[in-house]
């Protein structure tokens, strides 16, 4: 008997399993700037309080967040179009696409000069009717808008934001009239969002408040604001700004795990998040609540306009292929980009600010490899972080099994609206688009 009880236990020690939440617990504590793995969990959406990096002038509310959530998907500010046909036919949502994890469902988003969506923005194509320069569109594959409270300048460069890492740049802040917003102190997501609703050609005032239905809910989020100064480009954009920092992939598998349930990840997931913020060096750049960092680095990916696809106003010029240098005009940044946040890349369909990789095991390989594919980028400028990691073929299927389901939330719809306040079909509303979406 004895003995048995002996061989069994020789036979069992051998296999014992590899205590994974144990490991993962500890190279989180190592990695983590407070010592302690709740540094990486992301509040609850409601709890406005805990949400970082607010505005001063622009406290999180229920009625800001209420009004943001429609404004962003309201194809009735679409009053600024390049041609006619196209009025009230888009909105910040044809290049932000819910189901798609905010991104376009493309390689570009593309708004004013677009038709079409497909399931999720993949169909959409240029109208004939517009030149292939006249469309908006963006020499860079769209961000998505989620996780953005840890986001203090926006945009892939770091333009916009008075703060954080834009401190000390004043002197570009009026190279043009788009990041001279920079000049009246808000964080970036206030600065980009008054900026982009220019940009994407939108409009707000009280004529179109009143017409559209909103005017009650911009006296609901803003009376504290002068009525002459309520309905306007800057509070739309305060608006939607908090509704921003309310769409968090706090129901993500990592997330819950975070919290305690030790169910919430598999063991390949969690082998997965051990390389991530070990072996493999992720966390040296990717080290927040949403993995992103505002930093910027240079890893030699390839440009919008270097790639097979057919894209539209951009070109070998565009300054988005500069990076951080195109904005701060110093050599030190060129070619640098900012360290994006990771969650909900699942279904994205197309990686790094070139759309150059289609799938997340082409990105882990590309880090895995660490050879920059744009021969364009000097090599002074690649991050002495980008190297040649030596996984074996097993942990890449592990990092990217993390990447692909451990940090993907799969309700990340419940933060869209159900209707905007127009009645309109959203995030589109031409014809095709309105068939698409089985608006009529
Ligand atoms: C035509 C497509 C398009 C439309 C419409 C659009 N965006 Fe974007 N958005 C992009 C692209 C492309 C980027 C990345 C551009 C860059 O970084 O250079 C981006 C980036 C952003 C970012 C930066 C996120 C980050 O992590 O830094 C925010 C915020 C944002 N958009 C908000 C909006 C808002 C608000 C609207 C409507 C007013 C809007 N977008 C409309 C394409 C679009
Ligand atoms: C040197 C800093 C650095 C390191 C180390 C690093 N990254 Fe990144 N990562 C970046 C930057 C910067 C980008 C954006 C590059 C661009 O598009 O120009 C990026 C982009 C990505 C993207 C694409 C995100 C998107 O929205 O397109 C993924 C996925 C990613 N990294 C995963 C990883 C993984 C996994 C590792 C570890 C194997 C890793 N990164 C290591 C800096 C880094």
């Amino acid at each position: 008997m004895v003995v048995t009880v002996v061989l069994l236990g020789a036979c069992k020690k051998d296999k014992v399993p590899t205590n994974y939440d144990q490991d993962l617990t500890e190279v989180l504590q190592a990695a983590s700037p407070s010592g302690s793995k709740t540094s990486y969990v992301m509040p609850e959406s409601n709890d406005y309080a805990n949400l970082p990096n607010q505005d001063a002038t622009n406290p999180i509310t229920a009625a800001k967040v209420e009004l943001g959530r429609m404004l962003f998907f309201e194809t009735g500010l679409g009053l600024n179009p390049k041609y006619g046909v196209s009025k009230q036919t888009y909105s910040c949502s044809s290049c932000h696409v819910p189901s798609m994890s905010f991104t376009a469902g493309r390689f570009q988003g593309i708004a004013d000069g677009g038709v079409g969506f497909g399931d999720h923005g993949e169909a959409r194509v240029k109208n004939n009717q517009y030149g292939g320069s006249e469309v908006d569109a963006q020499g860079a594959r769209p961000l998505p808008t989620i996780n953005l409270t840890y986001v203090t300048n926006a945009l892939w460069a770091g333009s916009f934001g008075s703060f954080g890492a834009n401190i000390g740049t004043e002197s570009v802040w009026n190279q043009d009239s788009l990041v001279s917003i920079n000049n009246k102190g808000l964080q970036g997501l206030e600065a980009n969002n008054h900026r982009a609703l220019i940009v994407h050609r939108q409009v707000i005032n009280k004529d179109v408040t009143d017409s559209l239905g909103y005017t009650p809910m911009f006296d609901a989020a803003f009376s504290d604001i002068p009525e002459n100064e309520r309905y306007s480009l800057q509070t739309g954009a305060n608006a939607i700004a908090a509704y921003f920092r309310t769409i968090l992939t706090n129901r993500a598998p990592f997330q819950r795990w975070l919290k305690g349930d030790n169910s919430a990840m598999t063991d390949q997931q969690k082998r997965g998040a051990i390389l991530f913020f070990d072996k493999a060096g992720c966390k040296n750049c990717h080290n927040s609540p949403s993995l992103n960092a505002m930093r910027f680095e240079a890893v030699g990916v390839n440009n919008l306009y270097q790639s097979a696809y057919d894209v539209f106003a951009t070109n070998v010029n565009d300054k988005r292929n500069f990076g951080r240098g195109g904005f701060t005009q110093r050599d030190e940044d060129m070619y640098k980009y900012k360290v994006p946040q990771l969650y909900n890349l699942k279904h994205v369909g197309f990686y790094f600010h070139g759309a150059s990789k289609t799938s997340l095991r082409e990105v882990v390989e590309y880090f895995n490899a660490g050879v920059p594919e744009n021969p364009d980028v000097p090599a002074s400028q690649i991050s002495n972080k980008f190297k040649p990691l030596g996984l074996t073929p097993a942990e890449v299927d592990d990092l990217t099994e993390f990447l692909t389901n451990g940090l993907y939330d799969a309700d990340i719809t419940r933060y869209a609206p159900t209707s905007v306040m127009s009645g309109n079909c959203f995030p589109n509303n031409d014809p095709q688009s309105r068939r698409d979406m089985g608006c009529e």
